[in-house]
């Protein structure tokens, strides 16, 4: 059993030896940090947010903005509590993917939950 475990460990490094993460796109990037992920969704005048809220983005734009949630959920800020971490970075996941599915309301609530200086105050 040990020894499959290790093997397991071995083959997982040589694979990710072999496909070294694509380094151009921030989504595509296996762990991007809070702050790119802000700058490619939240940072004018080329949010993705932005374009996804009002309708303008294109379906993989859609999509790369649930990946940088899913990305942003994972991770921790360095100021603040995790619960309120936790809540307003799903909040903020399942409205996107509400969006990207073309659900009716998903731009109001993607924009109500995107709250710039509430997430700011408590984690910047
Ligand atoms: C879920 C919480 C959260 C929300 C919502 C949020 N931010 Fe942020 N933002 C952060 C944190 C945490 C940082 C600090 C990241 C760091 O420096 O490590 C940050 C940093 C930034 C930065 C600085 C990036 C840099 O280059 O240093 C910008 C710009 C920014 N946010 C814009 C926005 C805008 C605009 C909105 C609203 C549309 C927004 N953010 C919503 C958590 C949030």
């Amino acid at each position: 059993m040990k020894t499959f475990q290790l093997w397991l460990v071995v083959g997982g490094c040589l694979i990710s030896l072999l496909a070294p993460a694509p380094r151009n796109a921030v989504g595509a990037d296996a762990k991007p940090t809070i702050k790119e992920i802000m700058q490619t969704a939240h940072k004018k005048p080329k949010e993705l947010l932005k374009k996804v809220a009002t309708g303008a983005a294109t379906d993989a734009e859609k999509a790369e903005l649930v990946k940088l949630y899913q990305a942003l959920a994972a991770l921790r800020p360095a100021r603040g509590d995790t619960a309120s971490w936790e809540e307003k970075t799903k909040s903020l996941l399942s409205a996107a993917r509400a969006a990207a599915e073309g659900k009716p309301d998903a731009a109001a609530e993607l924009n109500r939950v995107a709250n710039c200086a509430a997430c700011h105050k408590a984690h910047q």
